[in-house]
């Protein structure tokens, strides 16, 4: 657990956690943080308290003694969002504080009690709602409802200007030396936006339409610092995390970057044949190209790739009357997530009946998806000339259907 210093009087305890599922599902290639805020007054407030995934408190507690703060003597524990990776210590830590304050959510309070039991400690706070912590340190609770769970609040403090977001403008990705924007070279700046875009499309973007709202929500506070409960802290340009959360929301209903992803399977080279073609002919026309090859690709990385892309295209045979089984479940998957307003094609071979286009349409409808389809192309055994020429002219035609959706 790392210790940095924010402002006068606040503090984020930073903890690294790589080689787990992220909510039991997502394989996190590089990591994540979990960040914590201290903020001292006369009275000491910590917001989303963490611990590592051992679930051993001890950390947490001796390195607030490092930064001069006796676990036993703090008074506020702010919990932002109550879900587990932010609030899992309550438990242990009522062995040794018996005179702390939660503050909360009413919707927050009763996860609270449900989970860790009803403490008689916690206030619910409202809209507007302040804390005066003593020393000019004053904290605003502002709800931004289902920002991934239904109880999140922001809490703003006043004095530094600073929005803690909770799970808001979080990003995957471990922090080894920098934690600010303003630390950072170029390549960390394009990986933490690369991490904010798997973050996004993994956790957050079934919620794209409150996190509009609470993007809006943030444009009503004079912000100088933000500082999420995931990844690095802005301070130079906190605008730099809003603008690129807006893209993001964008990117679930459609836009994406000037990208074509390849969502793929192949059980004897046929299809794959097709899928070669296909690169051949984005290359030449100066599109990148992501291939996603399933079922040897991660859900998460998959996920991710699909939703930053303008445009996809998936290859993918008849198996046993339907869509080939991997594909079929990623782009289920894509649909619970809801990624809709996608510019597609798809191609695929198939042996005697056919039964993977019917599939995808259902896939498609049942999860109301909108995608814009250009005419699949399907064909027998191995692709024939006309077949790769009806390909290519479905790929012309889907670079075309892109250009509107295009967002950098
Ligand atoms: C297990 C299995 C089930 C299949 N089921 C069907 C089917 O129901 N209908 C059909 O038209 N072809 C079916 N096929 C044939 C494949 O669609 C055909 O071999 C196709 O060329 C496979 O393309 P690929 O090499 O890209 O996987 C099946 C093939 C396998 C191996
Ligand atoms: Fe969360
Ligand atoms: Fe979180």
């Amino acid at each position: 657990m790392k210790k940095i210093k924010i402002a006068d009087d606040i503090h984020m305890l930073s903890m690294n956690v790589s080689d787990m599922l992220f909510e039991g599902i997502w394989e996190i290639a590089n990591g994540v943080t979990l960040n914590s805020y201290i903020v001292k007054g006369e009275k000491t407030a910590i917001i989303d308290g963490v611990i590592g995934w051992d679930g051993v408190p001890e950390t947490l507690y001796s390195n607030l003694e490092e930064i001069g703060v006796a676990p036993e003597n703090i008074d506020y524990l702010i919990v932002n969002h109550m879900e587990p990776d932010h609030s899992g210590w309550i438990e242990s830590f009522e062995k040794i504080n018996n005179n702390f304050t939660i503050l909360c959510t009413d919707k927050a309070a009763k996860l609270v009690s449900s989970f860790y039991g009803n403490s008689g400690r916690i206030k619910a706070v409202k809209e507007g709602d302040t804390l005066n912590l003593g020393k000019g340190k004053v904290l605003s609770f502002h709800p931004v409802p289902n920002v991934h769970w239904p109880d999140t609040m922001f809490t703003y403090e006043a004095d530094t200007k600073t929005l803690f977001s909770c799970d808001m403008y979080g990003a995957f990705g471990k922090m080894e030396e920098h934690h600010f924007d303003d630390e950072m070279t170029s390549e960390e700046i394009e990986f933490y936006e690369t991490e904010g875009i798997r973050y996004y499309s993994n956790v957050m973007t079934t919620f794209t339409s409150m996190l509009k709202k609470a993007i809006q929500k943030s444009k009503e506070f004079d912000i100088k610092i933000i500082a999420p409960g995931h990844g690095p802290i802005y301070r130079k340009n906190p605008q730099k995390i809003i603008d690129d959360y807006t893209r993001f929301s964008q990117y679930a209903v459609g836009a994406g970057k000037n990208e074509i992803s390849i969502l793929w399977g192949s059980m004897y080279g046929m299809t794959e044949k097709a899928v070669n073609f296909a690169e051949s002919i984005l290359k030449r026309e100066g599109i990148k190209v992501n291939k996603l090859k399933m079922p040897l690709e991660s859900e998460s990385e998959m996920i991710a790739t699909v939703f930053k892309s303008a445009g996809i295209i998936i290859a993918a045979p008849t198996y046993e009357y339907k869509l080939f089984p991997p594909v079929a479940a990623a782009i289920d998957e894509l649909g619970r997530k809801r990624i809709t307003g996608k510019a597609a094609f798809r191609f695929g071979s198939y042996g005697w009946s056919g039964g993977a286009e019917k599939e995808l349409k259902e896939i498609i409808e049942r999860n109301n998806m909108k995608w814009d389809f250009v005419d699949s192309v399907e064909f027998e055994g191995y692709p024939k000339e006309e077949d790769l020429i009806k390909i290519e002219s479905g790929i012309l035609e889907l670079i075309k259907k892109m250009k509107d959706k295009t967002v950098e």
